[in-house]
């Protein structure tokens, strides 16, 4: 007789090839319509289930947590970012958590520097000026923007992501400045400035991209405060997490001109965003699509398979973060 395959409950619907390997190496549940799960159901598909395989969009928290079946093994993400979990919580429940680090940061960085470009240059409002068929003239004031070549760019956070971003914007001639918790060896520096702490940083940031991951720490880390301290009409890109900034904070300093421009990924309340930021004039928005290429999107379907193949192995899934 064959053992049973491990059930996989899983929250959203997956690029194809990571669903027909599910198809083989387990018993999974999918989602076919790509339904955003109420809490009750992931409970009542955690009870059929050994493993939940979830995105950033399914939110278990501590109470919901509680709640899982004392049988499950793991919760798998789809997602480098594990703000979504309550990690304290899924240890003390003792199932393995684990994420999909380095495939996303090619991807990531690329969203970054469209970020950069799109709200220096002003590409949203072009965007929408010919889709209206409002473009009638060019005249050497028209839509003058701000050039991203040769200036400083102060990354916050210089993990992977951050350190692509760094070297893709060194293909712009910028000049690199970076906090993180370490200051990183010199190979990996490459020439970039590092700054100790995020105040020392901010005044040398013509252009300032928020790389950190969301926890406690960085909650609300760009505030009026330290907004104050970035140089006049400087441009913030955060392809993070929306709770890294002070969200009224950053809306303020754009609408009075402190800041020059932002381009956005991520937002607080997703998709659900704060709306002045679509009537901006200077901003550059994208609705969360960082990893959205089907070669990453591919890769991290294929990581979150690998620990669980390694969990169900009964060794040490190499992602694990709780
Ligand atoms: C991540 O992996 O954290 C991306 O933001 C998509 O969830």
């Amino acid at each position: 007789m064959t053992a049973a395959k491990p059930r996989i409950f899983v929250s959203r619907k997956l690029p194809q090839a990571v669903e027909e390997r599910l198809q083989r190496d387990y018993e999974p549940h999918f989602n076919p319509d790509d339904r955003l799960y109420s809490g009750d159901e992931l409970i009542a598909g955690a009870e059929q289930s050994d493993a939940l395989l979830i995105c950033h969009t399914e939110h278990l928290d501590a109470g919901l947590i509680e709640r899982l079946p004392g049988h499950l093994r793991a919760i798998a993400n789809f997602s480098v970012g594990v703000d979504h979990v309550d990690l304290t919580a899924a240890k003390a429940r003792g199932f393995v958590v684990t994420n999909t680090p380095d495939v996303l940061a090619d991807a990531t960085a690329e969203i970054a520097m469209l970020c950069m470009l799109g709200a220096a240059r002003r590409a949203s409002e072009g965007e929408r000026m010919i889709r209206a068929a409002e473009w009638n003239t060019w005249s050497p004031a028209f839509m003058v923007g701000t050039q991203v070549t040769g200036k400083t760019l102060g990354i916050v956070g210089m993990g992977r992501v951050g350190l692509v971003t760094a070297k893709r914007a060194r293909g712009f001639d910028m000049v690199i400045h970076y906090h993180n918790r370490q200051r990183l060896p010199s190979d990996l520096e490459a020439g970039a400035t590092y700054h100790e702490t995020l105040e020392d940083l901010l005044p040398h940031c013509e252009f300032l991209a928020l790389h950190c991951p969301a926890t406690a720490t960085t909650e609300g880390l760009l505030n009026s405060e330290r907004i104050a301290l970035l140089p006049d009409r400087a441009i913030v890109v955060n392809t993070a997490r929306g709770s890294v900034v002070d969200e009224q904070a950053l809306i303020d300093a754009l609408r009075l001109g402190k800041l020059g421009a932002a381009g956005l990924d991520v937002y607080r309340n997703e998709p659900h965003i704060d709306p002045a930021f679509a009537q901006l004039p200077n901003t550059f928005l994208l609705p969360h699509i960082g990893s959205a290429t089907r070669e990453t999107r591919d890769a991290m379907g294929f990581r979150a398979l690998d620990n669980l193949d390694a969990i169900f192995a009964g060794s040490e899934p190499g992602d694990r973060v709780a």
